[in-house]
């Protein structure tokens, strides 16, 4: 499974990386306006920072035509960026059309199996299942996931699927026991996927009975 950092903040993208943590990275508009930087500016330095990696960049039209439109641009800015549409009848027909024409589409906001099934017909190379904010209204968003992941199996569809709105580790094991291809994280998500509280004890313990040894490595 491709793990993604899921921010367009620059030093949380460096960091992750500098760990060997992640193969990719996702924005969408919502993350882009809290770093106030012009968009082109943020979305080429993470494609710089993050290479090899499939970075999603979103477009903000809503109709098909302006979608395109905004598409075009923005994959001409790296060949490593994902383009990001959002799941609707119009987005859909700007899928099948940019996919044509070969560039990647990543259809976010996609909540149910039969979103999931139209965005994979539409020629998605990634669909966002998004899983925390149905968590969030007290359903169970990695159904959708499991359906989904079954669903590109069953019929042979090209889609990867990409769990998004990860809230907690949970959300990444149960991800993995799902067999999706991507996940995207927060970065605190990241940070907390490393954290054991018997690695802190186990490391001390080996350190204080080395210590008391009197062993060396170097002279
Ligand atoms: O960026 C896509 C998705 O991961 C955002 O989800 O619910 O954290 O805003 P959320």
């Amino acid at each position: 499974m491709k793990l993604f950092l899921d921010t367009a903040n620059i030093e949380e993208i460096r960091t992750a990386w500098s760990w060997g943590a992640i193969e990719g990275v996702t924005t969408n508009p919502s993350l882009v306006a809290k770093e106030g930087r012009p968009f082109k500016e943020i979305v080429r330095e993470i494609c710089e920072i993050v290479n090899p990696g499939d970075i999603s960049a979103e477009v903000v039209s809503l109709d098909a035509e302006g979608m395109i439109r905004e598409a075009r641009e923005v994959a001409s800015w790296h060949p490593n960026i994902v383009v990001k549409i959002p799941m609707t009848k119009e987005g859909m027909k700007a899928v099948r059309a940019l996919s044509q024409e070969g560039i990647r589409c990543n259809v976010t906001l996609v909540f149910t199996l039969a979103q999931a099934f139209l965005a994979a017909k539409a020629g998605a190379y990634y669909i966002s299942n998004f899983v925390g904010r149905v968590d969030d209204i007290s359903s169970e968003g990695m159904d959708a996931v499991r359906d989904t992941v079954n669903m590109i199996k069953e019929y042979g569809f090209k889609s990867q699927v990409l769990v998004a709105s990860v809230r907690h580790p949970m959300h990444v094991i149960e991800a993995l026991r799902a067999g999706a291809h991507a996940c995207t994280v927060p970065f605190k998500v990241l940070e907390q996927l490393y954290q054991h509280p018997l690695t802190d004890i186990g490391i001390q313990r080996f350190l204080a009975d080395w210590e008391k040894s009197g062993a060396k490595i170097f002279g």
